[in-house]
């Protein structure tokens, strides 16, 4: 079969196609043949060898995929041959075929394309976690996402008005907040052009917001935190911008949170909660609530081209590679 592998550490230069042996399931996993694959920043941050698991070489990219069930071992017990899934995956789905776990497989609703589902898990599933469970956002309350046409941001809005709160969608170009208002946000801010806190002090009677969703960190926290009403929680997300130092006098004076939020907790400690999540989600999704946003589609040879556009900071919602 075919396959995108790594033998270094590196940016998406060092990915190959290579011609290898198609893998085959031990008696506790599934052999999916691959129909799409997304393409998610975590992917660059491994072939670095900087995520916090370092798989031997050779490995390919690839978090999540989206195809039909080829075989499974003698322990799976609720699949069958040819069914329709998406899979959150340690790696390697780059590739023609690759191993899933059951527990985390998913059928999937019967008109999802490969692309949609493929590129579900990931940011939905985080983000839903990090705002249900970690924010406890309420209806009616206030979220500002930050990074909202990326990947996880835009699931972050689509979400929160999901639930039911008033959302604040913030990008750093009108390019991207052209994107964003497709998904009907509350209000939307440049943060490139505009002072994020002023905007939201101005947009919230001086108040701020609830919760703040943030995937980007760097230049934007310190006034995403300025943004926070009494009580307010900050949601550590992500950090494709730079790791923030948190002032603790900040979280004191006004009764903050900055609270961790990892999808890895949540499929190492709290199962039963991503699959509530995944539940909800299909229910969304099936009733037209959420809806992907799929901005560039590539075949598989492609990889470094797909991964180069999120690297460079030019990706808008998701990129899948079909197979
Ligand atoms: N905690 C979890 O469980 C979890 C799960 C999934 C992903 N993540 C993390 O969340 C982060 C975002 O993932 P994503 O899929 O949303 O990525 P993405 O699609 O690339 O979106 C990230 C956004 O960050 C902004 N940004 C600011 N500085 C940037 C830079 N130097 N390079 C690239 N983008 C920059 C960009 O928006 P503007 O240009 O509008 O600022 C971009 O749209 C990553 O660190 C990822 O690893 C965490």
């Amino acid at each position: 079969m075919k396959a995108i592998l790594c033998n270094e550490w590196g940016g998406p230069e060092v990915l190959e196609v290579k011609e290898i042996n198609t893998p085959q399931p031990n008696e506790n996993e599934l052999l999916i043949k691959v129909k799409a694959v997304a393409v998610n920043y975590a992917d660059l941050v491994m072939l670095k060898g900087q995520y916090q698991t370092k798989p031997d070489f050779p490995f390919g990219p690839g978090l999540e995929c989206a195809g039909e069930i080829v075989s499974f071992g003698k322990n799976v017990k609720k699949f069958k041959t040819n069914q329709r899934v998406l899979a959150k995956i340690p790696h390697s789905g780059f590739a023609e075929y690759t191993i899933a776990n059951p527990e985390f497989t998913y059928e999937i609703p019967e008109n999802m394309p490969w692309e949609h589902a493929a590129s579900f898990f990931v940011a939905y599933v985080s983000s839903y976690t990090a705002i249900k469970y970690q924010g406890n956002l309420l209806p009616n309350q206030k979220l500002l996402v930050l990074g909202a046409s990326g990947g996880t941001g835009l699931t972050a809005v689509e979400i929160g008005k999901a639930i039911g709160a008033q959302v604040f969608a913030a990008a750093s170009s009108q390019k991207k907040i052209n994107i964003i208002e497709n998904y009907n946000p509350d209000y939307t801010i440049n943060y490139k052009d505009n002072n994020l806190k002023n905007e939201i002090k101005n947009l919230t009677g001086n108040k701020g917001v609830d919760v703040v969703f943030d995937p980007v960190g760097g230049e934007f926290f310190d006034q995403a935190l300025s943004s926070l009403d009494w009580g307010g929680k900050y949601l550590i997300f992500g950090f494709v911008g730079g790791i923030p130092q948190i002032p603790s006098n900040r979280l004191l004076v006004k009764h903050r949170s900055a609270i961790g939020c990892s999808l890895r907790f949540f499929e190492n400690h709290d199962k039963e909660k991503i699959h509530t999540s995944i539940k909800k989600l299909f229910e969304w999704y099936e009733s037209g609530l959420i809806k992907p946003f799929i901005s560039e589609l590539f075949k598989l040879e492609d990889a470094q081209k797909a991964l180069n556009i999120l690297k460079d900071r030019k990706a808008t919602g998701r990129i899948v590679l079909l197979i």
